[in-house]
């Protein structure tokens, strides 16, 4: 079973991703064949469910109780996040076109991703190992500076949805490589000790994620710091940004790349995008 297939840079993000050497994926022709049996299953099973952690407050994921589907569409479940679980991404950086839209609905979408977290964790053993956050909202005017999200799976696979139009709400991405040995090192008297720390954030395990989080976030963007309009400006000169449309999306290592939200006058409904980390 294939589930992508690369395809060439659509017109409109040639020159931006030239650059960066990123590949540019879609569904596979098996999955495309498979789309309408999707729908079916979506529109019989409704809505996924949105299942809360024992391990974590407020934490939630969209899941869908495999034993509920039909036995052979489960089966085509099972081949596809099979497929999925097998990604392995290290610095590569792959982006994806039409995922969402005349291929498939939202809502099978939606469906379909919610499957393969639950088959993911089931297959990890560890209701975290494979999670699909519902999103944080946020009102008009907003941004989100380049953070990880340090869940507990490493790999974050976003699709966009319900984007504005024109380019607000740019998509944002940072290799940590940059982050530590090019933005960090050009701050003159950066502090060793909270270089360290940053560091060692990457290094490891993350027990914490939460705590991994805003300890990053707050180093790098906490306005109590000296440092933060240096490091902003030096993340400006450096940062992607690339305005991703409906069905459009990407996946990354959360641990090698940092990500974020271009300024965007619109409200950022739940439906912006889906996202999962496996
Ligand atoms: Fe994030």
């Amino acid at each position: 079973m294939k589930v992508f297939k690369e395809i060439n840079v659509p017109l409109e993000h040639r020159e931006i991703t030239l650059a960066n050497k990123a590949k540019w994926f879609t569904w596979s022709d098996e999955m495309l064949a498979l789309s309408e049996k999707i729908e079916t299953e979506a529109k019989r099973h409704g809505p996924p469910d949105a299942i809360s952690f024992k391990t974590i407050d407020k934490g939630k994921t969209y899941s869908v109780n495999l034993k509920r589907l039909d036995t052979s569409f489960c089966k085509t479940i099972l081949q596809i996040s099979d497929c999925i679980g097998k990604i392995k991404m290290r610095d590569e950086l792959h982006f994806y076109n039409d995922m969402i839209g005349d291929n498939l609905s939202s809502e099978a979408f939606q469906f379909l991703i919610a499957c393969i977290r639950a088959d993911l964790s089931t297959r990890k053993g560890d209701e975290m190992g494979a999670l699909y956050p519902p999103l944080s909202t946020a009102s008009t005017n907003n941004t989100f500076p380049i953070h990880c999200d340090f869940y507990f799976p490493v790999h974050l696979w976003n699709i966009f949805d319900e984007v504005p139009e024109g380019n607000q709400g740019m998509s944002l991405l940072l290799p940590v490589d940059v982050l530590l040995n090019k933005i960090i090192k050009q701050i003159p008297n950066f502090p060793r000790d909270k270089e360290t720390h940053i560091r060692n954030l990457f290094k490891g395990k993350v027990v914490n994620n939460d705590h991994a989080y805003y300890d990053l976030f707050s180093m790098l963007h906490g306005r109590e710091n000296w440092w933060a309009e240096d490091i902003e400006t030096a993340i400006e000169k450096h940062v992607l940004s690339i305005k991703l449309n409906r069905g459009q999306g990407y996946m990354v290592n959360d641990r090698k790349w940092l990500h974020g939200r271009g300024f965007t006058a619109d409200a950022v409904t739940i439906k912006r995008l889906h996202r999962l980390l496996f």
